[in-house]
Order: structure tokens, then sequence, then C-alpha cells
């Protein structure tokens, strides 16, 4: 940053008087600095990234001494602020100088006194020489308002301390949060005695990649739990589930601002995680950081944020690619979500490769997104539609499964997880018997990816699908992953923009996948969301979390299983992170009202699975569905309000 000089101030002499080795202004010395000048000063470098700053240079042209004795001898025309090279780490002491110089013109100036008094704060030998980090224990003083009124609250000016100091200590300026990203930007801020406006740190820290230092010893202890500002864990950024394999529940809740609020007068407890996940700072960030940064359509050449934006775009595609183990970033497709990935499969490889009497197998525990599209594609083709049976624990029947496979087999679609039931389907074993009879196999994934590592290649599915709201990310955005022979093989579903070569009114030529099934502008923000969300889950490690929630599910079942007329439904050997249930004699409907009183948020319903339940004499049932970040307190609450039910 080049602090501009006033006009008032240019082309006056410096410093009349000075003489060399003393650091004060002879008293009759006329008084360079006005207010307008220091106001500016002061706002522009509260304004300012540290590493902007420029230092004024010593006489002999090295940045000013530690001890700065006297302001530089600039030429006339110059000034002795927008001189000099840029402030590097090792130049904090020229900052102090500076403060130290204005300090000590101060003495002599007669200025306004309001002016005297937030200098004489800024520039005072006491701040001068106390050049130490800031430490969190002068932040949370000057948070009191004991120490420099300095410290605009985020939502003050900088520069209120000159219009109003007596105000300041009344200010409740941010304390610095030492235990999340403001830290981080603290720990490499080089104004070590300068309290910046934490605005401006937590604005930087975003534009920063993360430093590796272990922020988890400040972890606070549970009463993080205590609904007020939850600051931001450092689990996931420091890596510290994945390093230690300890999952630390209550460090990693603080990664998810919604989780810490009162619900109908008690905490929130979101049990409806199948439905949808919640967000960490990680993935809403990226949002922000795209919009504020980079927002642009993705046409790389154009200009910077457009390469800027392809390049985020591009890199989301990537980490999905090795989120999913595919073999080629070509073979992942962004849509709006699963629902759209298997209606996009229907209408483009269905249409093209399926006739009449062709046979396509779901399961029973089909979400409607992977029945309804089958259906429609079945009316249009004449295709037919063979469903696995399931057994009373909500398995399929695998022996079933193999008698529906035959000749006219040319599809199986069925999902990895059961959204109802919690039940995880042998999709590997599925895949090869399907293939073995020539059939390809799409998997649902949207509840399996968010519980337990995948890897289409070890499955050898032909296609792959899932929404990036149930793992974390934002709605809106989803993935189809297909083999690349496939992609090349399928006719284009939608036409537009972006999935085009050449286009004359007499033909078209497609672009290749992935961007031939990507017509018109995509959700370019919300697939970098989902690149977040997916570095943040790869931080946890999924087999941490696959291991912490099956023991989380394990506990719940067990308690629930205990609560008199209380009905689990689906009960697999191999079942992830849902406990349906019903209770004798009392509606689903108010179960779950009477849940949400309480701040637990459950789905009952059918859930949009209607053929699972049925095969329980069910329309509905209360689901809990859980997360990684929920914890065997908030089971116990949810089985306790169950209970007061029961008991009614
Ligand atoms: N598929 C979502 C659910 O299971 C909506 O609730």
């Amino acid at each position: 940053m080049n602090i501009p000089i006033p006009k008032s101030n240019q082309g006056v002499e410096p410093i009349r008087g000075a003489e060399s080795g003393h650091n004060r202004l002879p008293l009759d010395a006329e008084p360079l600095l006005t207010p307008e000048f220091i106001q500016s000063l002061a706002n522009q470098m509260y304004q300012s990234t540290p590493e902007s700053l420029i230092l004024p240079s010593s006489p002999t042209g090295n940045s000013v001494p530690t001890d700065f004795p006297m302001r530089p001898s600039a030429p006339s025309g110059s000034s002795p602020v927008n001189s000099g090279s840029p402030l590097s780490p090792s130049d904090e002491e020229g900052l102090t100088a500076i403060a130290r110089s204005l300090y000590d013109q101060m003495q002599s100036a007669d200025l306004d006194p309001r002016l005297g008094k937030a200098l004489k704060q800024l520039g005072s030998p006491e701040r001068s020489s106390n050049l130490a980090q800031p430490t969190h224990s002068e932040s949370k003083a000057t948070a009191q308002g004991t120490t420099s009124p300095l410290y605009p609250a985020a939502n003050q000016p900088s520069f209120y301390f000159l219009q109003d100091p007596s105000s300041a200590s009344q200010l409740s300026p941010t304390v610095v949060d030492t235990r999340g990203l403001t830290e981080a930007a603290v720990s490499r801020t080089t104004l070590p005695n300068l309290d910046l406006p934490n605005l401006e740190l937590t604005r930087q820290a975003q534009f920063t990649e993360f430093p590796q230092t272990d922020l988890s010893s400040a972890t606070q202890a549970p009463e993080v739990q205590n609904l007020r500002s939850p600051g931001r864990a450092s689990s996931s950024r420091n890596g510290t589930a994945g390093d230690s394999g300890i999952f630390e529940v209550e460090v990693i809740r603080r990664d998810f601002p919604i989780l810490h609020q009162q619900v109908n007068g008690r905490p929130l407890i979101w049990f409806d995680n199948a439905a949808t996940t919640q967000k960490p700072y990680a993935v809403i960030d990226s949002l922000s950081r795209f919009y504020e940064r980079d927002n642009s359509n993705i046409h790389r050449a154009a200009h910077t944020l457009a390469a800027r934006a392809t390049d985020s775009y591009e890199s989301a595609r990537e980490k999905v690619q090795r989120f999913l183990g595919a073999g080629d970033a070509s073979e992942i497709v962004f849509v709006r979500g699963t629902t759209e990935a298997i209606n996009l499969v229907t209408q483009s490889y269905g249409r093209k490769f399926l006739r009449a009497g062709d046979e396509i197998i779901l399961s029973t525990l089909e979400h409607h997104a992977n029945i309804v599209p089958w259906q429609m594609l079945a009316q249009e083709t004449g295709a037919v539609l063979k469903v696995i049976p399931i057994n009373d624990r909500g398995e399929i029947l695998m022996d079933e499964y193999s008698r529906l496979l035959g000749p006219r087999t040319r599809f199986v679609a069925v999902t990895q997880v059961s959204n109802s039931l919690g039940t995880i389907l042998p999709v590997a074993e599925i895949t090869h018997l399907a293939h073995r009879h020539g059939a390809k196999v799409l998997i649902d994934g949207a509840q399996a990816v968010s519980h337990m590592p995948v890897d289409v290649q070890a499955i050898d599915c032909d296609f792959y699908v899932f929404s990036g709201h149930k793992l974390f990310a934002p709605s809106g955005i989803g993935v189809l992953y297909a083999k690349a022979e496939l992609l090349e093989a399928m006719p284009p579903w939608q036409g537009g923009g972006s999935m085009i070569r050449h286009v004359t009114f007499e033909e078209t030529v497609y672009s290749d996948p992935p961007a031939k099934f990507e017509a018109g502008t995509p959700n370019i923000a919300d697939a970098v969301g989902l690149g977040a969300a997916i570095d943040y889950i790869t931080r946890l490690g999924l087999s941490n979390i696959e291991r912490y929630e099956h023991n989380l599910t394990d506990y719940a079942t067990e308690q629930l299983s205990h609560i008199p007329g209380l009905r689990l439904i689906g009960t697999a050997a191999h079942k992830v992170s849902v406990v349906s249930f019903v209770l004798d004699g009392i509606p689903t409907e108010q179960v779950g009202q009477r849940l949400a009183q309480e701040g637990i948020a459950v789905r009952a319903g059918h859930h949009c699975a209607q053929p699972s339940l049925r095969h329980f004499g069910l329309t509905m049932s209360v689901r809990p569905s859980l997360a990684f970040y929920n914890t065997q307190g908030e089971v116990d609450r949810l089985v306790e309000v169950i209970k007061t039910l029961r008991y009614r």
C-alpha cells in the first residue's frame, strides 16, 4: 500500500530543526502532521493488508530501525511514509517506528486533544516496546476496553477513534478467536502490535491457505454446546480425526454453525441427515470466496476471472473423481442431484439402448428417484421392471436377485444404502452378477457417500450417482459418474450452449464428455462448494466417520429397542445411520411433531421410499438419521423425549 500524502503535506519540508541523534522535534517546530493526514494514514493502515504497507526509509535507505530517532530526511516533496520498501515480516519494527514518530511529534503538536489521545495510544513507548505477538489475553483485554481504544468493532468504521474516542472503550470488539481461522490469520500477520480490526483479519483469512498449525489444544470442552458463538474448530483443518483416528466430535461440531442454535427453546438436534446434511464453514466460506473473488462464467480464455472460475470448477470435478476413485475426470458429469443424474441415464442411455421386452431390475429398497424415471422409460420403450424382494430385516434377497437375472436383463439400478432403513447393499456383488448377464449397472450413492468410502472402479459399476447436499455440500449440485465408453456412446439429453463444438442450422457437432452433458451455464459455485465438502470429508477421513457412526448407530438402536411399544423398522446386519421406527398407538406425524417441539429434527413420513415401508405393512415411519456431528448425548435426549410420549 502506498499511503498517499495529503496535498497539504506535499512539498513541505518534512522537519525543520530536527537534529541528528534527537528523537524529539524542537518545541518551536511547525507541526507537519495535520489531523486529516493522520486520519488518512491511520485509516489506510487499518484497511491495508500487512504485506502491502510501505515503510519509511531511513537516511541510509534501510528500513527504519527500532529506535527510530527522528524523522527520516526525505527529500523535499516526498513523504516519510510513502517512500521505502514493502513491509516484510521482519519489518514490524518499522511500523512501530512510524507510530513512535507520530507520538513524538505529538508532544509538541497543537492538535485536537482527541487525536493526541489516540496517537498516544498508538505510539506510546509502552506499546512500541511491546513487540511480542499479540496474545489471546491481550486481545481479551482489548475486548474489555482495558487497553487500546484503537480497536474498532467489526461493524465500526476503522477511524471511529478519531471521531469519538471516548466511546471506544464502550464498544465490544469481537474477541480474536484463537481457535480457528482468525488465529490462523493472526499467526501469520506481520502487524504484531496493532490491533487490526477482526473483520479484516477474518476476511483476509478467507483468502489464505490454512496454515498447518496445531490449534487443537485450544479446543473448547463440551460447553461448546452452550449455543453461544461456537467459534470455529480446527480439527478438520489440521486433520485431527484423520491423523489420530480419535473422532473429536465436540471439536468437529464447531465447524457447523447451524448446529449451535435453539429451536423451540431447546438445543437443535439435527437427526434429519438422510434428507439433507448441514454445511461446515469450509463449504460456506468457499461459496463466499467464489462470489467475492472469482465469480464468472466458465469460458477459460476470456479473462482472468473466467480462468479462475473455470479452474475452480474443473478442480472440483477432479476432487469428485478422486473421491469416487474414477479413472478420469471426464467421467464426472455435474448435474443438479441424484434425481437428475438418474433421469439423465434413463433419458439418454435408456432411450437409446433399451427396447420393448428388455428387463430392468430394481430393488424394493429404492428411493422414488430410482423407480419413477425407470417406470417412465419402461412406459416409453416397452421395457419391463423387475423388483428384488427384501426380508423382514430390510435386506435384499440375493438368491431372488440371481433368479431375476436372465438373457433379457439389460439394466440393474439399485441403491447402495436404503434411505428409509439404512440397509447397505452388496453393490459389488450385485454388479458382478449383472455383468455376467451383460447388463449395465447404476448405483444410487445418495445415502452412501457421506457414510463410507466409495470406489467405483472396485465396485465396477457403470454408473454411480449422488447429491452434494447429502455430503455436506450445497444443494443443487450432484454427480453422475459413468464409464468413459458409455458417455461416449450416449447422446446428449439436453441441448444448448457449452455442450457443442460447432453449430450451423443444418447440423451441430457436440463436445466430448463431460461437456456434452452439461448444457447451459452450470452450477459453478456449488460445484466449488462440493469440492470444498470433499476436501473437508477427506481430511476427517471417511473410515473414521464410518467407525464413529457405526458405534453411534448401534448405541441408538440399542437405546430405542428398550422402549416398550417401539418397533424398529430395518434391522439389517449391515446398515448405516438410519434408525427408523414406529410407536404403537401413536401416529407417526404426532411423534415427529413432538420431537420437533423439543428441537429434534427427524423425518416422519414415507421418505420417498414407499415400497420399502409397504413391505412392513406401513405407509410411514419416524426416521432419525445420524451424521458424524451427532452425539451420544443427542441420542439420549431423543430417547428421553420418546419415552415421555410413550408413557403419557
Ligand atoms: N431423499 C431424501 C430423504 O430420504 C429426501 O429424506
